[in-house]
């Protein structure tokens, strides 16, 4: 029998009920992994976990209450946890920067930003005193490398979470404790119309389309290959990482 790339791993998958996470939750499902979607809205991440064969919690990756109690579910369901992927993540919708309101800048900074610090801050300490490695990866956007308008406290919160993803690679290192960053370009789920600041039709798209070279957006599948990639053995080497999942769009 061939073995999942992820077989025997447990992974929690925040945000794992839709878009980007649901299709990392599949894939890593798919792979061997025994996977925790935790998400904030219980219906599709319930729907989801039944549909994926996962198990789901429904937590806000701003509440550090959350995230112990979604260490607690790993060990006592799992027996340990092995792989992080801090994919829950949310926007105002595109507008001048002028116009964006302490709500909006807060939302983006807790949401985006604070949920890395609290799943750090409370998980790093299990892996520390179990000696166990661990993995880490944070869905961050090409927004934090290349932004474009309207956006200004989104693209910022994204480059800090790739900025402390760095940070944290190289401080965790010597336990083996990886931290890497995903980049996905503009693609279609439940934010994209938050982004453009309009209907997420193919022709409200076109003009960020026309901007990447191969000539489309991303979708789950590409982000949760990146993702296996990087929670797998076969990338043990590798930490600190930013990787553009983006059809060349940062070139
Ligand atoms: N869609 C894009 O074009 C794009 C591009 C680059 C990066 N991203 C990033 O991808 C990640 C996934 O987003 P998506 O595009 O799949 O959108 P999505 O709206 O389909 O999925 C986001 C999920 O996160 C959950 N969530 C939101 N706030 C939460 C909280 N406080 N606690 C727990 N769960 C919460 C939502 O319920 C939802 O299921 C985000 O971090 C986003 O910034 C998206």
């Amino acid at each position: 029998m061939v073995q999942g790339r992820l077989e025997g791993k447990v992974a929690i998958v925040t945000g794992g009920a839709s878009g980007f996470g649901k299709g990392i939750a599949a894939k890593f499902a798919a792979e061997g992994a025994k996977v925790i979607i935790a998400d904030l809205s219980q219906e599709p991440a319930e729907a989801a976990a039944k549909e994926l064969g996962c198990h789901f919690s429904v937590a806000d990756v701003t509440k550090r209450e959350h995230w112990q109690a979604l260490l607690k579910l790993a060990l006592e369901q799992f027996g340990g946890l092995d792989i992080i992927i801090n994919n829950a993540g949310t926007t105002y919708k595109n507008k001048p920067t002028v116009e964006v309101t302490d709500q909006d800048f807060d939302l983006v900074m807790e949401v985006n930003v604070k949920s890395i610090y609290l799943s750090t801050s409370v998980l790093v300490p299990y892996f520390l005193e179990n000696k166990r490695p661990g993995v880490f990866i944070q869905i961050a956007s090409t927004a934090g490398i290349r932004p474009r308008p309207g956006l200004t406290w989104y693209n910022a919160s994204k480059a800090a979470v790739s900025n402390a993803t760095k940070t944290m690679a190289v401080e965790y290192g010597p336990q083996k404790i990886r931290f890497n960053a995903v980049c996905p370009v503009v693609g279609s789920t439940g934010l994209t119309h938050l982004f453009i600041g309009k209907p997420d039709t193919e022709e409200n798209r076109a003009s960020f389309v026309s901007t990447i070279p191969l000539g489309r957006g991303s979708t789950p599948a590409d982000i949760a290959n990146a993702c296996c990639y990087l929670a797998s053995d076969e990338a043990e080497f590798i930490t600190g990482v930013n990787l553009e999942v983006d059809g060349g769009r940062c070139v």
